[in-house]
């Protein structure tokens, strides 16, 4: 296997996909919407679209030998337009409950019922990861309301997937089979909150809540109305009847399966307040490595920047943030970034950074030096004031 194109390449599965098969000598090829926020070292080559669009998975999958795909889409329309443009080995990232049908269900049948895919399907459990959805509320507090906290759950860590895809494409022998992936035990979501509160050192007390509640904040969420009440129904059932739990997992890697608490205490961070000094050298860290979105997880939703030789206005919010990045970084390839800093006082800190840098359009190569004074509240770095000492290019 010397080229293998990864769908979902920036998710939280898709990033270890992509580690994993580097690892094993694997050529990667990534479709990215925004290849600036990729953050992949350079040997991963990246192809810019949307997997909706087939011309743009035609270009993706032009000479790979394989395909890991992942369908980000609550409905399977469109997908038949895409699965012909893949190669014929595809590893395709299912769901448990791909059997009682579904978007998992709907793609697994057109695999099947392509003559020239030899696939392998995937059928994890509920990803550990989905825990992030809480952070939010354990960071602000010490009560996090859920449904069915009895409901009980083997939860699989997103490595475990990954690692388990890389070897069905490194391997031979995995074609054809459909792999049921799951964490080595199964915790009601009480006892996985309790055991997010011993990650971070704290109780946090669960609220039950009503099913029908649920199902609106779904809704209010935007979830589409048949998901959000199948998602209820669904916990619903596991009060009673857990997940089950596989040692597929530990069969294929030769090692136990990652359990949730291993997955808490790589994750205790995300939920508890940073200080400011963490803070800082995490900005600082993501920034200077290029990993973009790990950088953008330390603001605040609503963070304000303030640069003014960037545009007149103040930007708010992370999207018009990105946008304004984008605007500026077309012709921009940088070659290095070397950072001063973080340099911290009470709940701000700056940070120098010097960017080598070089115009796609014309070749010529700069340097470009600005300082950032940053302000954090609660965790989260809620203004970010931009003086350059280099104007940026593209201003
Ligand atoms: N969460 C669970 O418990 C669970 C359980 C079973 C199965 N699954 C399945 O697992 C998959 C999600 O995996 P994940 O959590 O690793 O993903 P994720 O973290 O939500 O990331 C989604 C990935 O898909 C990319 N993407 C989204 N829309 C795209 C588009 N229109 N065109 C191209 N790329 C697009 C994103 O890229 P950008 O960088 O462009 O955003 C990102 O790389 C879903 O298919 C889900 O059904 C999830």
């Amino acid at each position: 296997m010397t080229t293998v194109l990864v769908t979902g390449a920036t998710g939280r599965v898709g990033r270890h996909v992509v580690a994993g098969l580097r690892a094993a000598g694997v050529t990667v090829r990534a479709l990215v919407r925004t290849p600036d926020l990729a953050g992949f070292p350079p040997d991963v080559e990246l192809v810019q679209g949307d997997i909706h669009d087939a011309d743009a998975v035609r270009r993706a999958a032009a000479s790979v030998d394989a395909a890991f795909l992942l369908w980000p889409s609550y409905s399977a329309e469109g997908v038949e337009k895409i699965v012909p443009e893949l190669p014929s080995r595809v590893v395709y990232l299912s769901s448990l409950n791909a059997a009682s049908g579904g978007v998992w269900g709907d793609i697994e049948q057109l695999l099947r019922d392509s003559s020239d895919k030899a696939w392998t399907f995937l059928r994890p459990s509920g990803f550990a990861v989905n825990a992030q959805g809480w952070a939010d509320a354990i960071r602000s507090g010490d009560s996090l309301r859920l449904p069915y906290p009895e409901a009980s759950r083997s939860m699989i860590h997103e490595r475990d997937i990954a690692a388990v895809a890389v070897l069905t494409f490194v391997n031979p022998g995995h074609v054809g089979q459909i792999y049921e992936l799951t964490g080595p035990e199964a915790l009601t979501q009480a006892e996985q909150v309790a055991t997010i509160g011993r990650a971070v050192g704290r109780d946090i007390h669960v609220v039950p809540l009503a099913g029908d509640a649920a199902r609106q904040a779904m809704l209010d969420q935007g979830a589409a109305p048949a998901l959000a009440a199948s998602a209820v129904n669904y916990w619903a059932s596991l009060v009673d009847n857990p997940e089950p739990i596989t040692t597929t997992v530990a069969e294929l890697t030769g090692r136990p399966a990652l359990t949730f608490a291993d997955w808490t205490r790589e994750h205790a961070d995300e939920f508890r307040v940073l200080s400011t000094a963490e803070v800082a050298q995490g900005y600082v860290d993501a920034l200077s490595a290029g990993r973009l979105d790990e950088a953008f997880s330390f603001l605040a939703p609503d963070v304000v920047r303030a640069a003014p030789l960037e545009s007149a206005t103040e930007l708010k919010g992370t999207a018009a943030i990105l946008e304004n990045a984008q605007r500026l970084n077309t012709d921009v390839e940088y070659l290095a970034v070397e950072t001063l800093g973080p340099l911290l006082h009470a709940n701000h800190f700056a940070i120098r950074f010097t960017f080598t840098q070089r115009n796609t359009t014309t070749g010529t190569r700069s340097r470009a030096t600005k300082l950032s004074l940053c302000t954090v509240e609660s965790g989260q770095i809620t203004r970010e004031d931009v003086f350059y000492y280099t104007p940026p290019s593209g201003s």
